[in-house]
């Protein structure tokens, strides 16, 4: 089967990167990364040879010590091609270049923005398409390459990658780490973060790292993991990866987490204090077989990544902590996917599973869809094809695909051929290609979500007492209680949520961030000033897009809105910041 990426230049069938050798020195002061790459190609190569980049500085081009012709194409959304001449017959190339200030993919802290306050920080975000800004790559989620890298940093700070470290030790005013990553991974999952970053084991293949002054916090919050990965061992057979380590970013880490292979990264606003958030890292780990192994073949297939991934998250979570507790989350998921169909009210096409993104950059239409709606799909078949089957063709699904990527297409016609009478009832062409929800979509029911909906008849009754039930809820209870709530309220009923909910009090930005879209929109005074503050520090995207939204919608704040984005936005890791300008230009 063949599909062009229309998010990379690689051409579907030709000669791929196997192997890159990559030396980078991590300049600081310059804000850049620079050194050469040398790649290994799968076979012989044309007489051109194209790659992705993006703001990338290209020194040299040559093979076997012989220079090569080479140039930038024009720039468009998705950067610049560098297109190499007289490469007939080559098997490898060395390239020479350097990163911009202004890299997609990397963000750059300064110390007042880390917790120790004292060294700065650096770290990547290559999904979806920001790898070409830090390495010239055929940056395609359908071509894998196994790499090792020498990180040069300076002397007191270290590097991790989402690869084995071999070696670290000190040189003049560096610390050289070697990286190897021995199995063969897409670009999108190259990764590396450079800072004052210490570990702690928490398990037999995981340790947790992070910067000094939150490294016990997080080994305290994280413990769970060994259940996690053999629960999830179970599901889906063999892990591969060696190690499942956790890195604890900056707050400004624009994601949850992570799933970079052998070391996810996470948002330290997980760190919760009650073990109440870990389902995110139950969803990364998932992501080491549905993602990792077998891989989206472009972002058009995204669903296949995240909803596979839900899917798999929450088979995790019932294992570990009860059926209850998973339909609770699926049922807040459906709640995400409500706003995002919403959001997409002018554009419904992006509330397909499978989407036509040419000239679309993935970054600007990620929203809840591929992961909810792709979630819903999955659990439909699993209803129809009974569990036990269903479990069985998870594991032939994961064996035959693992190391590959694959389209939609390929997916059904695997999943037809493996489930022929379960597919039958279940209308898959209105799945994927139509926008919008089917009516067929699977309901969850707990007693969990049961006392929040009845609380919630009380309040629409006008009783206001409700501290009593509330304070017996977990964590997931409030935040569909806070998000299922009209989001304008009076200031008295902004006053009693405080109340009611302890909001003075809370540390836990799930619960903040429903409470603070509330307390925007309803013009809620006390609590703008606390508002900006966090706005100031977290740079999640899930949080800064509902919150500026919420700011910007109501004309009271609108102005407010700008005023704090102005200020905050180079705190911001690049892909926030545009999400959020998004926003505020509609
Ligand atoms: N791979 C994603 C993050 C991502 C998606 C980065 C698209 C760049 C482009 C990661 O696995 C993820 O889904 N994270 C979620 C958490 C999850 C529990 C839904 C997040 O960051 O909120
Ligand atoms: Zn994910």
């Amino acid at each position: 089967m063949t599909h062009q990426d229309p998010h990379s230049c690689w051409i579907f069938g030709s000669a791929q990167i196997a192997h890159a050798d990559l030396d980078l020195t991590v300049d600081f002061d310059r804000q850049v990364i620079h050194g050469t790459a040398d790649y290994r190609f799968d076979r012989a190569l044309d007489s051109r040879l194209r790659l992705d980049t993006r703001t990338l500085q290209i020194d040299d081009v040559s093979s076997d010590g012989r220079s090569l012709e080479w140039r930038l194409e024009d720039e468009t959304f998705l950067g610049r091609v560098l297109s190499v001449d007289g490469t007939r017959g080559l098997n490898t190339l060395r390239i020479r270049f350097a990163t911009s200030p202004s890299a997609g993919a990397l963000q750059w802290l300064t110390p007042e923005q880390t917790a120790g306050r004292k060294l700065p920080y650096m770290f990547s975000q290559c999904q979806a398409i920001l790898a070409r800004s830090v390495i010239p790559c055929q940056d395609t989620p359908a071509v894998r390459f196994t790499y090792d890298a020498v990180l040069r940093v300076p002397r007191e700070l270290t590097a991790v990658m989402a690869a084995e470290r071999t070696d670290v030790k000190q040189e003049g005013h560096h610390t050289v780490c070697r990286f190897r990553m021995r199995h063969p991974i897409p670009s999108y999952l190259f990764a590396l973060a450079v800072g004052n970053i210490v570990s702690q084991r928490i398990g037999p293949r995981s340790c947790v790292y992070a910067e000094p002054e939150v490294l016990a916090e997080a080994a305290w919050e994280f413990a769970d993991v060994q259940r996690m990965i053999e629960g999830a061992v179970e599901l889906f057979g063999a892990y591969i990866w060696d190690r499942f380590d956790l890195l604890v970013m900056p707050p400004s880490f624009p994601y949850g987490g992570m799933e970079n292979p052998t070391l996810t990264f996470l948002t330290p606003t997980l760190i919760a204090g009650d073990r109440s958030l870990v389902s995110v890292v139950a969803h990364e780990l998932a992501h080491s077989w549905t993602g990792n192994l077998v891989t989206n073949a472009t972002w058009e297939d995204f669903w296949l990544n995240e909803g596979w991934t839900v899917y798999a998250e929450r088979r995790i979570l019932e294992r570990l902590y009860g059926a209850e507790f998973a339909h609770l989350q699926a049922a807040g998921g459906r709640n995400d996917l409500l706003v995002a169909f919403k959001n997409f009210s002018d554009t419904p096409q992006y509330t397909k599973l499978k989407t036509d993104l040419g000239g679309v950059d993935p970054d600007d239409v990620f929203s809840s869809v591929p992961y909810e709606k792709g979630y819903l799909l999955l659990v439909e078949i699993e209803r129809a094809a009974g569990r036990d089957a269903f479990d069985r063709f998870i594991a032939s699904y994961i064996s035959d695909f693992g190391f590959t990527s694959i389209t939609t297409g390929q997916f059904v016609e695997y999943l037809v051929r493996q489930l022929p009478e379960a597919v039958k009832g279940v209308d898959l062409d209105l799945w994927i290609h139509q926008p919008g929800l089917p009516e067929s979509a699977p309901v969850f029911s707990s007693s969990l979500i049961d006392e929040v909906r009845a609380a919630r008849a009380r309040w629409d009754k006008g009783e206001r007492n409700l501290q009593g039930v509330v304070s017996t809820w977990n964590v997931q209870q409030k935040v569909l209680f806070l998000e299922e709530l009209p989001p304008r309220l009076t200031p008295e009923d902004c006053a009693h949520l405080e109340r009611i909910f302890e909001l003075e009090k809370t540390r836990n930005t799930e619960i903040l961030q429903p409470w603070y879209s509330i307390a925007a929109s309803s013009s809620y005074e006390r609590v703008l000033p606390t508002i900006r503050e966090f706005l100031g520090v977290v740079g999640r995207g899930k949080y800064l897009r509902p919150i500026y939204r919420a700011l910007h919608e109501n004309p009271q704040t609108r102005g407010l809105a700008r005023e704090l984005f102005e200020k905050f936005k180079n705190r911001y890791h690049p892909v926030a910041r545009s999400a959020v300008q998004r926003i505020l230009e509609k």
